[in-house]
């Protein structure tokens, strides 16, 4: 058994980058847009790939909720955006080109449908195929370069068979993503079932408390390095103060979503 549960992971997980003499447990809020620059190689860096210069880059506070979801959504790294759609749009652009398709089920969230539907106009084909797992599989061909689904379908609560779809879709070279707001890590795993990247709207179960609007990508490996490359120019990073109310609002996951469960279970119509 792991001795380091998520509900363990949820309120310790991640790393922090508190080191200011006085103590604090949780990591500062560091409301700043630049960090002093006169000697880069003593910064570090937060994603591996530029030392710590600019908040729209990279911001300690967003790196320590950053972590903390990749560590529960067992990724390589993870990226935080300032909406779940901000996700799904920067993992999109840095993935796609002119000429792309993209093959996802009709009963994703309207407005990721909508999205790729806009993209047209770049020259992004989408196929959008009947729900569920064997019309996702039926639809696959050579020149499908991505697939998106959503583990747990929003608003139809369709849950689709992750590991079949991986498989077809990595057989004819097609990047898959999950779309993992509804189940949360703490219900599904989509990387250790072979999935490449995975996206929140931390909106919802994730912050917890109706108070933020955030997201974020998780990266199974090191493609996440390109991602952040993406958010980078797009300016889709997530903001320091709301950063600290997803961490906190983490803290909490693991009852909630047991409680959720248990007050499904009892409820006259399940
Ligand atoms: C499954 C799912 N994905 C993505 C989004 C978009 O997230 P946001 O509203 O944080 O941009 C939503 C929003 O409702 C959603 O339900």
């Amino acid at each position: 058994m792991n001795p380091v549960g998520k509900g363990t992971k949820s309120v310790r997980g991640g790393v922090r980058h508190v080191n200011d003499g006085i103590g604090s447990i949780i990591e500062p809020i560091y409301q700043t847009s630049l960090f002093d620059y006169r000697e880069p190689e003593q910064r570090p860096s937060l994603h591996g790939v530029v030392p710590l210069k600019y908040s729209r880059e990279d911001n300690p506070t967003v790196h320590a909720v950053e972590s903390k979801v990749a560590e529960l959504e067992h990724g390589m790294d993870a990226l935080g955006t300032s909406s779940g759609m901000a996700a799904i749009t920067t993992l999109i652009m840095s993935l796609l080109s002119r000429d792309s398709t993209v093959l996802m089920p009709l009963d994703v969230y309207g407005s990721t449908l909508v999205l790729m539907e806009r993209l047209s106009k770049f020259g992004v084909r989408t196929v959008i195929t009947d729900p569920g797992t064997d019309n996702v599989i039926k639809s696959l061909r050579g020149g499908i370069n991505v697939v998106f689904i959503e583990s747990v379908s929003n608003p139809l609560l369709r849950v689709y068979d992750i590991p079949e779809i991986v498989k077809a879709s990595h057989e004819v070279g097609a990047v898959v993503i999950v779309d993992n707001t509804l189940a949360t890590p703490i219900g599904l795993t989509p990387i250790d079932h072979g999935v490449d990247f995975v996206i929140h709207s931390a909106t919802k179960y994730l912050g917890g408390h109706n108070d933020v609007v955030a997201g974020f990508i998780i990266g199974s490996d090191d493609r996440i390095k390109g991602v952040w490359e993406w958010r980078r120019f797009l300016g889709t990073i997530m903001e320091p103060f709301t950063a600290f109310l997803v961490d906190r609002g983490l803290k909490t996951l693991h009852i909630r979503m047991r409680t959720h469960e248990e007050s499904a279970r009892q409820s006259p119509s399940s």
